[in-house]
């Protein structure tokens, strides 16, 4: 009996055999197309190759894609569990051609790889076909042999595919298989063809027809195929079951779920263990793939899809999360076709743990609460809206979950009342914030935040995707389309542009629409929405379009780097510093890095050498960057650092990088570095490429910054400083490991001879004349003088030259340097209560023009505009000393 694992080979193997190129699962989140949610078929990744708008180097593909259905137009979440083919998560086996085979071809692979690999009896197979395609039924009857009675043209949609409400599409052949007689169910298109006994087992859609919003078609340039059948299906015909969750594969989930609950998997609870095991599956791909539980889009979705699963695990009994402990049986089975689920098992396990412990403290009272408002209504009415309301607001119950919950009690939810509960609450939140004090600017982001929702990121896993157009702000107001050269706020679905938050500042880069393109200068959000700020280009850009969105990649990278190396920085200064070392502030951009952090002192030159030498450490061991979600209580209990005040929400990003022995932090005390954070970040650190600190200062008090470099600005930065070394090394003419000292030596050889230029100087204005020219006024000695070329400095020590001197007596000198003019003057000790040098300066400064002048009685100096009428303070000074008689 044939594996799932095996007929996915058999499958691809077949196609590959036949020249067809075997292309990897597209991520769960489309990257291509803005109004899909989830990847739900083969083609959806080949979506532009139908078109004609993308070219790739091979016309034919085949591949086994990752579905989700539980959202949007392919919704099956309500019946899973309850049904033998429905699923949130399944696999799509396809081959695709484009523009290369048509129907001639498709039709006869397909015969071949049922009948003769797969084994397929052929009177078992009939086919449908759309009922105008003669052609595709002239190809089954040659092909195939197949009778008219078993070529059965159905003319409704059911045989024309669709992908959504856009894109390319066209009509179908479907092959089902016929369980026997002893099922009942009639053919396709027969009333009772809702019965099991006809299942559909492959779709080979003829692509040739493209759907627009407006609701017109138009033919496609070229004609292409694109197939799909559910690996889930076929496997449970070839291992000759009829039920989907009786497969190899999904039995194994069952049972691996029956066993850790300890409930028979085929007893009572089969249901639960059914919806258990496909919402493992759904919930680990989507974690696998980027998704997080959150409260908006997909993350809601995710977050129903597990919370539904939770429920079920709890009816079985389990008194511990339950989801988490299955994980290894999925990597087990689909790990080896799907390696992101081994790369992403930690992740996977912990998200889900974490939202499982979380559920299940409200899930017992939200279900009391649920039994009691039913034992107030009457037999089999629908529980008031207020009451889901309740549920979902308190008690964490998305609505799905509720309807779930009384579906095995045969009731159901006024939905009516739960939208009208939903909507008072939203115009509560619009009172509170429109009296809030918002500025008239910020109003129109809560008014976008309110109609559209938050914009989802997908930046963390890309930095191109497809995103729609949903408002454009220009100067505080939305319009209606914006020309080439406006200045505008670009609002989108989803975006990979980072809008700037924790330091990181925002992505810049392009948006493109069919009808124009503009430049994005910055990304900023409001409310959870994100203004792309751009300028128009070219053309014209109009809500409502699909918009091609690509960040500037270099740039990114660049930021990338810094906001990692800023983690293996913080936690080097904690370690070479102390704990007390906290955040206080960052700033990430592409040219540097700015980390400031509490902390009383300067950083010595060693303390910075080991620091740098610490990160660049951790750069070179290339370890992996982890991201973990978990609520912020959980992540401050394995140790992560967190900002002080910081507001964070249920869950938080946990980024942890570095690989160490004992002393680290984490729950096995590995981990270098570990920081709550919502930024992007390398995928190993040795993307990083070098780290170089430039430099540290005093950001405020208790407060130091230091800024830095990575990647190729550091290294650039560290060899222009060597360059500047030879360059000193080559003037000094020493050898560069010589150059600290020599420049010392220079530099105290500069400070003795400038000491005795001063020396020089005042003796030369000392002249040769010395005590011996002094003049004696009433008894006093008294110098006065006029010098040129001594500053105001050196003054001071001509006047205590002069002074000595004399022995007793008073100085007055007048100077000229630079262009300053300076008065000092000087008295002996015997003689200050006689004659104060603060009066001589002033009375001089007064007679030279200006004003003021002070000092001590001894030794005092004072500035004047010029010399100009330096007689006239050498005789005011000279009276003064007469007066002082
Ligand atoms: N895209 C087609 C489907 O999903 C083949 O059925």
């Amino acid at each position: 009996m044939p594996s799932l694992n095996d007929i996915r080979s058999t499958f691809l193997g077949y196609f590959e055999k036949n020249g067809h190129r075997v292309v990897d699962s597209s991520p769960l989140v489309p990257r291509n197309d803005p109004t899909l949610m989830f990847a739900n078929s083969g083609m959806v990744q080949f979506k532009n190759l139908f078109t004609g708008v993308e070219t790739r180097d091979y016309n034919r593909a085949t591949s086994a894609q990752k579905c989700v259905r539980a959202g949007g137009k392919h919704n099956d979440l309500d019946n899973v569990g309850y049904t033998a083919r429905h699923h949130t998560f399944f696999e799509m086996l396809g081959n695709f051609s484009f523009g290369n085979y048509f129907k001639t071809e498709a039709i006869p692979y397909a015969w071949e790889l049922l009948t003769k690999e797969f084994g397929i009896p052929k009177e078992k197979l009939l086919v449908t076909v759309y009922h105008t395609d003669d052609e595709a039924a002239d190809i089954w009857k040659k092909v195939a042999g197949l009778s008219d009675d078993r070529i059965i043209r159905i003319p409704t949609s059911d045989n024309f595919w669709q992908m959504g409400p856009t894109g390319p599409c066209g009509p179908c052949t479907e092959i089902f298989f016929d369980h026997g007689d002893h099922i009942w169910g009639g053919p396709p298109g027969s009333p009772d063809e809702d019965g099991d006994r006809f299942i559909e087992i492959w779709n080979i859609v003829f692509m040739q027809n493209e759907q627009f919003e407006d609701g017109s078609m138009r033919a496609l340039d070229m004609q292409s195929i694109d197939t799909g059948m559910g690996l889930e299906r076929i496997g449970a015909l070839l291992q000759g079951k009829h039920d989907n969750y009786d497969t190899d594969l999904m039995r194994s989930l069952i049972e691996a779920s029956a066993h850790a609950t300890s409930a028979d998997p085929d007893g009572p609870g089969k249901v639960h263990h059914r919806v258990i095991a496909d919402h493992l599956r759904s919930t680990s791909f989507l974690i696998a793939d980027g998704v997080m539980p959150s409260n908006e889009g997909r993350g809601y979705v995710l977050r129903r899809i597990m919370r539904r699963a939770m429920r079920h695990a709890h009816i079985l009994g389990a008194q511990d999360p339950l989801m988490h402990r299955l994980v290894p049986s999925l990597v087990h089975q689909m790990g080896a076709a799907y390696p992101e689920l081994n790369r992403a098992q930690a992740l996977i396990e912990e998200t889900l743990r974490s939202e499982e412990t979380r559920f299940r403290q409200t899930l017992d009272r939200g279900l009391r609460l649920l039994d009691d408002e039913l034992g107030k209504l009457p037999e089999g009415a629908n529980l008031p809206g207020e009451a889901a309301f309740k549920l979902y607001d308190t008690y964490g119950f998305p609505l799905d979950l509720t309807q779930d919950a009384l579906r095995e009690k045969g009731r159901a939810v006024d939905t009516e009342g739960f939208d009208s509960a939903m909507a008072e609450q939203k115009a509560k939140a619009r009172a509170a914030w429109s009296g809030s004090g918002e500025t008239k600017d910020a109003a129109i982001w809560f008014e976008l935040a309110e109609e559209h929702g938050a914009t989802e990121f997908l930046g963390y896993e890309t930095e191109e995707a497809e995103g729609q157009v949903l408002a454009l702000v220009a100067d505080g107001a939305a319009v209606t389309e914006a020309a080439e050269g406006a200045s505008i706020a670009i609002v989108v679905n989803q975006s990979p542009f980072y809008a700037e938050s924790g330091g990181q500042v925002g992505d810049t880069g392009l948006i493109k629409t069919e009808t124009g393109a503009a430049r994005v200068t910055d990304t900023k959000k409001v409310a959870g929405v994100f203004l792309h700020q751009a300028e128009v280009t070219m053309g014209t850009i109009a809500p409502g379009q699909g918009a091609q969105l690509s960040v500037d990649h270099d740039r990114r990278g660049a930021i990338r780097a810094n906001h990692s190396a800023t983690h293996l920085l913080h936690e080097a200064l904690r370690r070479a510093l102390g704990d007390h070392v906290a955040q206080r502030g960052s700033l990430n951009a592409p040219d540097r890095l700015r980390f400031d952090f509490s902390h009383n002192h300067a950083v010595t030159p060693d303390e910075m050498s080991r620091i740098e030498a610490e990160v660049n450490e951790y750069v070179r061991q290339n370890s992996p960057v982890v991201t973990r979600i978990m609520t912020p209580d959980d992540a401050r209990a394995i140790g992560a650092q967190a900002l002080f005040g910081e507001k964070y929400g249920d869950e938080v990003r946990v980024v942890s990088m570095g690989a160490q022995d004992g002393s680290g932090k984490g729950t096995d005390g590995r981990t270098y570095s570990l920081e709550l954070c919502g930024g992007t970040h390398v995928a190993r650190t040795g993307d990083i490429g070098a780290f170089a600190l430039l430099s540290d200062s005093a950001s405020s008090a208790g407060v130091r910054r230091i800024e830095a470099l990575t990647g190729q600005a550091a290294m650039d930065h560290l060899r222009d400083a060597d360059r500047q070394l030879g360059e000193i090394a080559g003037i000094l003419k020493a050898q560069a490991g010589e150059v600290v000292n020599r420049v010392k030596a220079l530099s105290d050889e500069r400070k003795a001879l400038a000491n005795e230029v001063a020396q020089l100087k005042r003796q030369l204005a000392m002249g040769a004349g010395g005590a011996s020219e002094a003049e004696e006024i009433a008894g006093v000695k008294f110098i006065g003088r006029t010098v040129e070329g001594v500053g105001g400095k050196e003054l001071g020590g001509l006047v205590d030259d002069m002074k000595s001197q004399l022995g007793s007596g008073a100085v007055l000198v007048l100077a000229e340097a630079d262009g300053k003019a300076t008065v000092a003057a000087g008295v002996t000790a015997d003689l200050t209560d006689r004659i104060s040098a603060v009066a001589l300066v002033q009375a001089a400064t007064a007679a030279l023009g200006g004003k003021g002048g002070g000092g001590r009685p001894d030794r005092a100096q004072g500035g004047a505009p010029s010399l100009a009428a330096a007689e006239t303070a050498f005789q005011d000074a000279r009276k003064l000393i007469e007066d002082s008689k």
